[in-house]
């Protein structure tokens, strides 16, 4: 197997990629072969699209702004990151680890570096749609394979490897259950990440700074060459090991609720917060379809104060419901209301797998569950 790295110029937004890269081929004396697989950077792909975007031009909303300071990041990149994510699994100072596609990148992708100052690089829009069409710009008679090639990091270990977008021309992934092992037993569970394990190849070269070498091809890698044109195959999120054992936390809210939103938004109305004036509403869905909402009550004896939440419950429990499914509560201000510890102990009491919709007067909403609110909680299994 040999690596051929492609040396260019700036490639700019609005750049013809495959004409660009074609040239600078020539420039080198080179030139695809049957069977080449031309593995392609990914922040290169998205700046020839004109996926660039200047920070100076992104206003922030109240969401981004609370999820900014919570993450320790730039409001603009957070707007940008709510935006180019369908799920935001949590994070750490600097990082939010984001759900786009049934794949998990850091910051949805969106990169500072090999981006003009001030500005970032989203991912492409369409990285499967783009290997298509390059593959088919220039393979011009011969069979190839187009590589849409990223970093990433794996779980505790320092350093980055490479992981595919998407690719055109070869199976991303080989099965290589059935096969035996060095002492004759059935492989059960493995499959071989071919086209991550080709862009880790390729990055050896192609590098993740100013080496100016946007593009590898790979050639003489013992691969099945195929016109599927699926998408790299990805698994169900409780199927992933990492994901099962460390998902929890709020993550924006993406609908399905909104009518119990309402309802907690109207009994925020008719809480009685003459002390505080913050006002909660609380809306509790039960498995009996019924829905109890309730706002806070409060009193001249501060302690003797009870949340909406757990006046909702009251009323829930009082009249026979035990089950219940979700509960969205709603404060009346820009950030985002979060049960306090009682009553996630008292929303415990029914299950850890209650949804919890907390939101803010403008309609914006995280969501999560009891469990994830409150983990190790004490609960009656504790007592047995
Ligand atoms: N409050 C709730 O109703 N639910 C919560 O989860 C947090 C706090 C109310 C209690 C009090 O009336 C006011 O907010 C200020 O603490």
């Amino acid at each position: 197997m040999h690596l051929l790295g492609i040396k260019t110029d700036l490639i700019e937004p609005g750049d013809d990629l495959a004409d660009r890269l074609e040239k600078a081929m020539a420039g080198l004396g080179m030139a695809l072969q049957d069977g080449d697989i031309l593995v392609i950077s990914e922040s290169t792909l998205a700046t020839s699209e004109g996926r660039l975007v200047a920070l100076h031009d992104v206003v922030p909303g109240p969401l981004a702004l609370a999820m900014a300071d919570r993450y320790c990041k730039d409001a603009r990149e957070m707007e940008l990151i709510l935006k180019e994510s369908d799920r935001i699994m949590g994070g750490i100072p600097g990082v939010v680890l984001t759900l786009r596609d049934g794949f998990l990148y850091p910051n949805a992708g969106i990169d500072n570096s090999n981006a003009p100052p001030g500005s970032v690089v989203l991912f492409p829009a369409d990285a499967r749609e783009s290997a298509l069409k390059i593959r088919e710009r220039m393979s011009r008679g011969r069979r190839i394979a187009v590589i849409i090639g990223d970093s990433r990091t794996h779980p505790l270990r320092l350093g980055c490897v490479g992981v595919a977008l998407a690719c055109a021309g070869l199976d991303p992934v080989e099965d290589a259950r059935g096969q035996k092992d060095l002492f004759g037993r059935e492989l059960k569970i493995t499959r071989k990440a071919v086209a991550d394990n080709l862009v880790s190849a390729a990055q050896i070269i192609m590098g993740e700074g100013d080496e100016g070498i946007p593009a590898v091809i790979i050639r003489g890698a013992p691969v099945t060459m195929s016109e599927s044109t699926d998408p790299i195959p990805s698994i169900p999120l409780d199927e992933c090991m990492y994901i099962g054992a460390l998902c929890s936390g709020p993550r924006p809210y993406v609908g399905g609720y909104d009518q119990l939103i309402e309802q907690a938004k109207e009994a925020m109305n008719e809480a009685y917060a003459p002390y505080s004036g913050f006002k909660v509403g609380a809306a509790l869905l039960c498995s009996s379809g019924r829905t109890y909402s309730a706002g806070n009550i409060e009193n001249a004896a501060s302690g003797a104060g009870i949340c909406a939440e757990r006046a909702a419950i009251a009323k829930a429990v009082s009249s026979g419901d035990r089950v219940f499914k979700a509960v969205a509560i709603v404060g009346s201000s820009d950030e985002i209301v979060s049960p306090c510890g009682i009553c996630r102990q008292n929303l415990m009491e029914f299950g850890e797998d209650i949804v919890v919709i907390m939101a803010n007067a403008c309609g914006e909403a995280l969501t999560s569950t009891v469990g994830d609110l409150l983990p190790r909680a004490f609960t009656g299994r504790c007592m047995k």
